[in-house]
This record gives structure tokens, C-alpha cells and sequence, in this order.
């Protein structure tokens, strides 16, 4: 009671594209009487029947939807077995006294005396404690809680209690972060590491050949889970590796960049690439937890770090707030949450999470061209934004102020790729539907439009203007 229950789980469902049910205004709307007047005329009993009903058949509904439950709903067997089978559940935490605040000047019977009310605040807890299958205080918090990802400065330390289930552990990351990180990792994880391995650094992570090493090396059973520690190569090629080990087994990304904690650690997507383009083989395989720990960030080289901030730019504008001006431990929070919602929301990539790719097409092609050794991810998006920015002016309607906001937070510096190879690559491009290349275009912050078919001059022209010469 007194949690915000009604206003963030309207705004969950609406970030979720899923419909959303208030329990306590379905039984106003069910049985035509306010909940007030239906404690006084039938009792508490007759209320928790009814409550009980609509929430079965409320979680019966063959789509996902949100669901916000009474405070007292949880005090049914049923309601809970339920809940178990069919629901994620997240405790809203709230202080007594905040709660008392909120509730008391409401009409709820239940909130009339603060004695009283405290007595049931302090009783219900540990029922909700033990329904819940996490916790959390804001929006954000439910999107992660929900996509299984841990935020917090100073994680890795507590990685080994991270790490779901209890059996063995096997450990990857590049040279580099491997260096760095490594010890403390093997630390955290203590007596469940039964192994370590080594990614090469870069792109050179996500072929085949690295993925071979790391496969023969592996000594997991099926109930084994793969603990990937590293920037987006090193989580999207280890993912790749724990989606086909044994068929699968479970894995646990540790993202160390930017890039990879606002973006490549998140979601499942796991991935190599091929001569002729980028991620072209791959597989969707949902972590078991994200351990995000943006303190980590501090070791990461500077330029890394600069452009990593495309992601985070990308983020904001698909929000519709600059979520790039926010500091660092937030903004990864932030943005980390946004990524989550779409995967969510779309897992296979069906639909809404196509807008993830804004400026994706127009990167990967430079990446290729480049022979992904000429420009970073992160810088490719950069200037892939920038394209897909000038398009969204000309035709989709983009206020051109939002391009002059994108030029100042990303400064445009051409790349030097050659043209041909990148126009080549572009069409090997994943979202290429019969010959057509299909772009995400924004129309304001906040609304992306997907499947954009443009005509090739002008997706030619907005190529040609990221490329140096
Ligand atoms: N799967 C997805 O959904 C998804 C999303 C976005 C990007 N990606 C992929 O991610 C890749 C790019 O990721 P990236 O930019 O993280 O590249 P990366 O993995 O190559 O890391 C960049 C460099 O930074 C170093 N590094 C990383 N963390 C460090 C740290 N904390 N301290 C010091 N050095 C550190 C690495 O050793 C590497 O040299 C691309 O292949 C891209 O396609 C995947
Ligand atoms: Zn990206």
C-alpha cells in the first residue's frame, strides 16, 4: 500500500507495449462498487474472493501484460502458486513511513490508523519477501530486475554470489581486460572457477578460428555456465560460444566498456562476423545475469570511452532525453534500462528492438569496408548516427535542431574506407529485405520509425558523406 504500484506499473506496461491491469480498479470495474464500499457492505472476505478471481484470470491472459497487485493479494495460496507459475514478480520497496504517508490520505480501509497500519506493513513483508523474485524501488529498477541485470559500483567484487546456480564456472576474457580485471574476477568467483581462457582482443574475437580454440578448450557440463569478462567482442563471441557448447549452456556476461554495459552485454544477441559483413552468424541467447559494474569503466582507454559514447548518444535519442549528459554510474543505469525494455519487450528482434539499429546499417558497413580493423564500433556508430540523422531530417520530418544537438555531443570526422567496399557491404547488411536496404529513421527523440525504404541515391549520398577523400 502506498508503494506507487498504480503509476509504475502504467508506465512499465507502456514501455513494454504491453496492457496493463490496476487489480483493485478491475474489481471497482467488475463488481460496479468501490473497494471502500465493498469492505464495509460485504467484508474483507468477500473482497479477497473476488481479488483473488480477477487475478487468476488476469494471469490466465494468453498475451504478457503488467500487473499491479492489491497489498493484501498476496495472503492467498492460490494467488501466490499462481504468481509462481506465471508471473515475474518485483517487490516495490517503499519506507513505512513514506508508505503510511501516501496511503493515509487516500481511501483505502486499510490505512485509517497508523498503529494499525504499521503492524500490517511489518506482517506483509516477509510474505511479499518471499513471493517476490526481486526488487526494486523505481522504473528503471524493474526493467532490470526484470532482463536479470545487476547495476552496481563495485559488482564484480560481488560476482561469485552473482553468478546464478551453483556449479562450475568457467572464466574468458581478451588479454587486455583479462590483465586488468582478471584477478579480481577469479577472486569473486572463488571456488567455482574450474577454468580461464583467453579471447583474442578486438574483432579477431568474433571468427571462427577463436571460436574453435574456445570451444576445445571448455571442460563445462551442461549445468556449467560461462562467465564473460570484457567489452562487446568478448561478451558477443563468448556468448556465441556458451549458445552452442553442449547446445547451450548458461552464461553470464561482465561488460567492461561502454559499449558493452549500455548496449552489448545486454539482450542476448551473441554474434561473429564474416569477411563480408559484420554479425552474420550468431544466435539469440538470453543471459542467465548481466553484472554491470560501472567502476570498471575507469580503467578503459580514453578513446575507447569517447566514442563508446555513441551508444549512450543512440540510447538518448531513441528515449527522447540526453541521457549522454548524465554522469556515469547513471547513465549507464539509465541507458543499460532502455536497452532492457526493448529486449523485453521483443526478444527475437521481430519488431520494435529493429530501432536499436539507428545508425547501425550505415556502421556496420564502414566496419566492413574497413576491414574491422580501421575504425572501433562505437566510432562507426558515431558516424552512422550522423547519417541516419540527416536522412530523418529530409524524410521523415527530424527537427534539424536535433541534428545540430547530435553534432555537438558527437563531432562528424569521415572515415577512411574505401567507398565501393562499403556501398558492397551495406547491402549484405542483415536488415536487407529483397535487395532493399531498411533503416531506422527518427522522426522526433523518443520515435523511431522503422523498415524506412529510402531511394538508393539518397542512401548513397548519406554513406558517401561519412567517408573521408
Ligand atoms: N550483442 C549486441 O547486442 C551488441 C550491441 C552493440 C555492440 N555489439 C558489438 O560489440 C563490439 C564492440 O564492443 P566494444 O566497443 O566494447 O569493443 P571491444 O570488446 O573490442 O573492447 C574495446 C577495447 O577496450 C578494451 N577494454 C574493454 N574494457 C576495458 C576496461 N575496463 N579496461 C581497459 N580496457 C578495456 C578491450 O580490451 C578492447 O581492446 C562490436 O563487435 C559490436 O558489434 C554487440
Ligand atoms: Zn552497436
Amino acid at each position: 500500500m502506498g508503494a506507487g504500484k498504480t503509476t509504475l506499473g502504467g508506465l512499465l506496461a507502456q514501455r513494454l507495449g504491453r496492457s496493463f491491469v490496476d487489480v483493485d480498479s478491475a474489481i471497482e470495474a467488475h463488481s460496479g462498487v468501490s473497494i471502500a464500499d465493498m469492505f464495509r457492505e460485504q467484508g474483507e472476505a468477500a473482497f479477497r474472493a473476488v481479488e483473488e478471481k480477477v487475478i487468476g484470470e488476469a494471469l490466465l491472459m494468453p498475451e504478457p501484460s503488467v500487473l499491479a497487485l492489491g497489498g493484501g493479494a498476496l495472503g492467498s495460496d492460490p494467488t501466490r502458486e499462481r504468481l509462481r507459475g506465471r508471473a515475474f514478480t518485483v517487490l516495490v520497496e517503499v519506507d513505512a513511513a513514506v508508505a503510511w504517508e501516501r496511503a493515509s490520505v487516500s481511501d483505502r480501509p486499510l490505512a485509517r490508523d497508523e498503529e494499525q497500519f504499521h503492524a500490517l506493513y511489518a506482517e506483509r513483508l516477509p510474505v511479499y519477501e518471499a513471493a517476490a523474485d526481486a526488487r526494486a524501488r523505481d522504473l528503471d529498477g524493474v526493467l532490470l530486475a526484470a532482463a536479470g541485470i545487476h547495476v552496481g559500483l563495485g559488482a564484480l567484487a560481488e560476482l561469485g554470489s552473482l553468478v546464478p546456480g551453483t556449479g562450475p564456472v568457467a572464466l574468458v576474457a581478451d588479454p587486455r581486460v583479462g590483465g586488468i580485471h582478471g584477478a579480481a574476477a577469479q577472486l569473486a568467483l572463488g571456488d567455482r572457477l574450474v577454468s580461464t581462457h583467453e579471447l583474442p582482443a578486438g574483432e579477431e574475437a568474433k571468427t571462427v578460428a577463436a571460436l574453435e580454440r574456445l570451444w576445445s578448450e571448455l571442460r563445462l557440463d551442461r549445468k556449467g555456465t560461462l562467465v564473460a569478462l570484457g567489452g562487446g567482442c568478448t561478451t558477443d563471441a563468448a556468448g556465441f560460444a556458451a549458445a552452442t557448447y553442449l547446445r547451450g549452456i548458461a552464461w553470464v556476461p561482465v561488460p567492461t566498456s561502454l559499449v558493452g554495459q549500455v548496449d552489448a552485454g545486454i539482450g542476448g544477441k551473441t554474434a561473429l562476423d564474416l569477411a563480408g559483413g559484420k554479425n552474420l552468424v550468431g544466435a539469440f541467447h538470453w543471459p542467465a545475469r548481466v553484472v554491470i559494474d560501472p567502476a570498471l569503466l575507469e580503467t578503459l582507454p580514453h578513446v575507447e570511452r569517447a566514442e563508446g559514447r555513441a551508444e549512450v548518444v543512440k540510447t538518448g535519442l531513441l528515449a527522447g532525453e540526453p541521457l549522454w549528459e548524465l554522469p556515469e554510474p547513471e547513465l549507464v543505469r539509465r541507458c543499460a534500462a532502455v536497452k532492457a525494455a526493448y529486449c523485453i519487450r521483443d526478444p527475437l528482434d521481430r519488431g520494435p528492438r529493429a530501432a536499436l539499429n539507428l545508425g547501425h546499417t550505415f556502421a556496420h558497413a564502414l566496419e566492413a569496408a574497413g576491414g574491422y580493423a580501421e575504425l572501433t564500433h562505437g566510432r562507426a556508430v558515431g558516424l552512422g548516427l550522423h547519417a541516419a540523422l540527416r536522412l530523418s531530417v529530409e524524410h521523415a520530418g527530424l527537427d534539424p535542431s536535433v541534428l545540430r544537438t547530435l553534432e555537438e555531443a558527437l563531432p562528424l570526422e569521415p572515415a577512411r574506407v574505401d567507398r565501393e567496399r562499403a556501398w558492397e557491404a551495406l547491402h549484405r547488411d542483415k536488415k536487407v529485405e529483397s535487395g532493399r536496404v531498411r533503416l531506422v529513421l527518427l522522426e522526433a527523440p523518443g520515435r523511431p520509425v522503422t523498415g524506412v525504404e529510402l531511394p538508393d541515391e539518397a542512401v548513397r549520398a548519406a554513406l558517401d558523406g561519412l567517408i573521408a577523400g
